[in-house]
């Protein structure tokens, strides 16, 4: 029964639920509101299914009927790769997609995840049964007992969070526990796009890990209908007791926010246990100390930190020298941040998972490489120079087989193909990721119009066109999310510069994309497509760091790992192998324009 509403919205100053007969169970509440969940995904997928655009083709029947009879996504390892450039050798030999089965193979990713016996049974498909690609990013000793740790610290803390706000019950001096055992927070508060939310998630979790926090996720967006809860036996959402309201009501005004206000001035008040922590494109120099040694000292103060963000900050964290030793024994390669903690947190839920799975088994799940094109054009109508910049780059890299196109050569490749003396049996799956149908169209149709040189089969798939980009729209972050994992399970992918979409999807792979530069001119750029030095998503806006680099200096002379990103000139990302001489170009923000080539 619900409470009458005058009790029930009766909030304390913190924001608190003061109704007292309300506890909190944060397992309950995530099954009380399955059943809903679940009908709704229900309604939602048969709405989907009249949606949904895809078609499937094939060039070359052949063997079709008995590769669908097939009862594993794992294909001969010895099929014959394309070209043999692909991916520029960092690709395993086959695509293989590691369908994990219960019995004999080790479901927890290399340790990654906690035993599957930890969990609910039944409370997350997606976490027994992955689909997702072989990777060689194996998790470190280190990052596999942190993350151990973390859980039994999440475990532990999370039933206290409710009491967020509450004067402290009892003495300091009679209690048992020891000041290392008291609990601290990092609320991750919802902003921006599901891609945005990936990123800050994962930047959000690694500040916990180095902080000994917990990382608690703000309640207001569809995070627990997109994902299953990441860590066992307990809840990663904020307490009911802490309202949506007042999380979502932080921002840059706020009297708490870090290096703002009266909360930098030692505040007594009850509000002196947190700090807001605003990380957007509207920071300023102030909020940026957060990257700073003494910045961090400050919040260390701290049980409670609200993070609000839109940016992939974890390169940032690298800057500040107390995490440093840390980061480089949890991160061996440093490029693999994302990919493992991604792979750790974000397991689709299962509505989610459902519409995966069926695109899956429809589609992609019959071939020798999946090839994803990720296109994002931030402009409402389709651009034609764009599809000519994804042929261009595809035909100069390789990465797709070429078309025959005269007509002798295709009656002559048809002939080979009938008296079976072609030689490659080949099966390519594309797969289009785009808000509009116009790309996938022209694609499949390039490949309609004639055979391949190599006999090679092409199909090409989309799962959905939006149209345009609704966030927080229940069903469409079903079919972004959706759409973000069915690219990860590629063996190579080409990217839209500038996109957290296409980011989470490389790093979620493994796969340093092919980057396809925004033209600046509404002409194809040049060149057509880079390949990323690593894959890792960038931070778009790094702080000026004006803390331990002196003003003006070149922050790669430090940290070699960090590297000037590909598709946003003056933002960073980390890579594993820094290479002997590149430019770094310090932050232009500020008119810096500075362009330092390093020797180190
Ligand atoms: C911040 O939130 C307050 C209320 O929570 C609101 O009145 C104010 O307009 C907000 N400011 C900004 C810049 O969004
Ligand atoms: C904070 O402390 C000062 C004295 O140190 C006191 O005068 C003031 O009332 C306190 N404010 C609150 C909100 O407790």
């Amino acid at each position: 029964m619900e409470l009458p509403r005058s009790r029930r919205s009766a909030h304390s100053p913190l924001g608190r639920k003061s109704d007292s007969a309300h506890t909190h169970t944060p397992v309950a509440d995530e099954k009380g509101s399955r059943l809903p969940v679940l009908l709704s995904s229900v309604l939602l997928l048969a709405l989907g299914g009249t949606l949904l655009y895809t078609t499937s083709f094939s060039l070359n029947c052949g063997d079709q009927l008995e590769q669908s009879l097939s009862p594993s996504f794992e294909s001969d390892s010895s099929a014959p790769t394309i070209r043999k450039v692909l991916d520029g050798g960092v690709l395993p030999t086959s695509h293989v997609l590691d369908e994990l089965k219960l019995s004999d193979a080790d479901n927890t990713l290399g340790g990654l995840l906690a035993d599957l016996s930890e969990f609910d049974s039944n409370s997350c498909a997606s976490r027994a049964q992955h689909l997702q690609r072989k990777t060689k990013f194996k998790p470190s000793q280190e990052l596999v007992q942190r993350l151990r740790r973390y859980e039994a610290q999440h475990r532990k803390c999370a039933s206290r969070a409710k009491d967020f706000g509450q004067p402290k019950s009892g003495s300091r001096v009679h209690d048992s526990e020891a000041p290392e055992e008291e609990c601290r927070y990092v609320v991750w508060i919802a902003y921006s796009g599901l891609g945005n939310r990936l990123m800050t998630l994962v930047s959000a979790f690694l500040y916990a890990l180095l902080t000994n926090r917990i990382l608690l996720v703000d309640r207001s967006s569809d995070m627990s209908k997109l994902f299953c809860e990441p860590i066992p036996r307990t809840s990663w959402l904020v307490p009911s007791e802490i309202t949506v309201e007042f999380v979502q009501g932080l921002n840059e005004s706020s009297p708490q926010r870090f290096r703002h206000g009266s909360s930098t001035a030692g505040d007594n008040s009850s509000t002196a246990e947190f700090s807001y922590v605003h990380l957007t494109h509207t920071s300023d120099s102030g909020d940026e100390m957060f990257f700073c040694d003494s910045g961090q000292q400050q919040l260390d103060t701290k049980p409670w930190l609200f993070i609000k963000s839109n940016s992939y900050t974890v390169p940032g964290l690298f800057f500040i020298t107390q995490f440093r030793a840390d980061l480089s024994v949890l991160f061996p390669d440093k490029e693999a941040v994302f990919h493992l903690l991604g792979r750790y947190l974000f397991h689709p839920s299962d509505a989610v998972w459902g519409w995966i799975t069926r695109f899956h088994k429809s589609y992609l799940a019959h071939h020798d490489q999946q090839v994803g094109i990720q296109i994002r054009t931030f402009d409402d109508s389709p651009l034609p120079y764009f599809l000519e910049q994804i042929q261009e780059c595809v035909e100069q890299h390789e990465l797709l087989p070429k078309v025959v196109k005269n007509v002798d050569s295709i009656r002559r490749s048809e002939e080979l193909q009938l008296q079976n003396l072609q030689a490659s049996e080949k099966d390519i799956t594309v797969l289009v990721t785009s808000l509009h149908p116009y790309y996938y169209e022209n694609l499949r149709d390039v490949y309609l119009s004639g055979p391949t040189e190599g006999g090679e089969s092409v199909s090409v798939h989309q799962p959905s066109h939006e149209g345009w980009q609704k966030t927080n729209t229940f069903g469409h972050d079903l079919k972004a999310w959706a759409d973000i994992y069915l690219l990860s399970l590629s063996d190579v992918l080409l990217t839209s510069g500038w996109s957290t979409f296409g980011y989470s999807a490389q790093a979620l792979a493994g796969v340093s994309p092919w980057i396809l530069p925004r033209s600046t001119d509404g002409q194809v750029p040049n060149p057509v497509c880079v390949k990323a030095r690593s894959m890792e998503p960038c931070f778009h806006r790094p702080p000026l760091l004006k803390c331990k680099i002196p003003e003006g200096a070149n922050p790669a002379t430090i940290l070699p790992y960090v590297q000037p990103c590909e598709d946003v000139k003056w933002g960073i990302k980390l890579i594993t192998t820094p290479p002997t001489q590149r430019f770094f170009q310090v932050d232009d923000r500020h008119g810096l324009h500075a362009s330092v080539r390093v020797t180190i």
